[in-house]
């Protein structure tokens, strides 16, 4: 698998104390590059990334990309914007700016080096599709005056001035469209299904499924996303039509709950509430483009990424002395250890 780039490069992450970009910052770090992480710390945390101070070849800087941003580095990667409804809602104005004055600033820092860049789009630029499952060339589907428009149009014209940059001024632009990703470092109270069902379960309060939970969703493990995104950065050529990225293994919301419980070993019940009215029955991409110019596909099973994630919440809770309390997230983790151990024991001759 060729994801590395035979030099070490100067790449910044922006946007890089957030869950996404603490990842890729990371994995940069291991394929041997230095990493400018750039971030104002809105969702993101320092203790995100307070294991990468000791590397040398790592940089943290705070500050806000809606402001120019002088440096000078070989690749740009814009993950910068809060990601989840409950966030990005917060303060719409300055979510709008962020995707886009932020794309204007760091397309201008591009410009000025020529350097590559890849945009943290997003499957929300589809809105509330007519089409199943999502193309690149669908065009989506958008409210542009509803509460989720300062995200949805916001990457919408981030994505919009990534083609430009691109046709007017010959930029090498990359534009990932990133559907549900989870893993260690989401927070726990962003109101996202994977995050909601594991903090639940390690505080022993009822699952929370909306609807029948027949609603299907499908999830990429963050290591593959962070694969992926790096194949774009790296992929030769001139192609730069918007890739989808994520997992076309559907899981309907019922199963996701039932494979949480397990995982985690708790005795929780599953409690049913009426399904919000925006809520989509079914969402998954199309990643056929994503299979043909990256060669890649995710291949984390959902239980192991699942495993690695609450095992992140339970260490989250006995470190910051959150909800849930130690006594049962010991008991969980000795019951995920258990699991863990049994799996991996070799099959008993037959
Ligand atoms: N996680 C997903 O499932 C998902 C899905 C689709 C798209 N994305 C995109 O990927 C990117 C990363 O998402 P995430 O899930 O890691 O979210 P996140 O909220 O954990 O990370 C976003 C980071 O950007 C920082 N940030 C926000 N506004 C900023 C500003 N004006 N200047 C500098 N830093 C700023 C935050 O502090 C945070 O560290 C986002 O652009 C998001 O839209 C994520």
């Amino acid at each position: 698998m060729r994801t590395e780039p035979s030099q070490p490069l100067r790449v910044l992450v922006t946007g890089g104390a957030g869950f996404l970009g603490s990842h890729l910052c990371e994995r940069l770090l291991e394929d041997g590059h230095d990493v400018l992480c750039v971030d104002n710390f809105y969702t993101g945390t320092r203790a995100n990334v307070a294991s990468l101070f000791e590397n040398p070849r790592f940089e943290l800087l705070r500050h806000d990309i809606t402001f120019p941003l002088y440096v000078e580095v070989d690749r740009i990667f814009n993950l910068a914007c809060p990601a989840s409804p409950r966030h990005y809602q917060l303060d719409p104005v300055q979510t709008t700016k962020t995707s886009v004055h932020g794309a204007i600033n760091l397309l201008g820092l591009a410009k000025r080096l020529r350097a590559p860049i890849v945009q943290a789009s997003t499957s929300e630029v589809y809105g509330d599709p007519a089409q199943h499952p999502q193309t690149e060339d669908y065009w989506g589907h958008v409210n542009p005056i509803g509460p989720r428009a300062c995200y949805d149009e916001g990457k919408r014209c981030a994505e919009t001035l990534f083609a430009d940059y691109r046709r007017q001024h010959g930029l090498v632009t990359r534009i990932a469209r990133i559907f549900n990703t989870y893993g260690p470092r989401m927070q726990p109270a962003d109101g996202r299904v994977v995050s909601n069902f594991i903090t639940q379960a390690l505080a022993g309060e009822p699952l929370t499924v909306y609807g029948d939970g027949r609603q299907t969703r499908s999830f990429c493990y963050v290591d593959d996303m962070v694969d992926a995104l790096i194949r774009l950065m790296n992929e030769p050529g001139d192609a730069c039509e918007p890739v989808n990225l994520g997992s076309d293994d559907e899981i309907a919301m019922i199963d996701i709950a039932r494979e949480v419980v397990r995982i985690v070993g708790a005795t929780v019940p599953i409690e049913f509430r009426p399904l919000p009215s925006d809520d989509p029955r079914q969402r998954r991409p199309d990643l056929e483009v994503a299979h043909r110019r990256l060669g890649w596909r995710a291949t984390t099973p959902l239980a192991t990424g699942l495993a690695h994630t609450a095992r992140y919440f339970i260490h989250r809770q006995a470190m910051h002395h959150e909800p849930g309390d130690l006594v049962r997230s010991t008991q969980i983790a000795s019951h995920m250890l258990a699991q863990i151990s049994t799996q991996n024991r070799p099959a008993a001759a037959t």
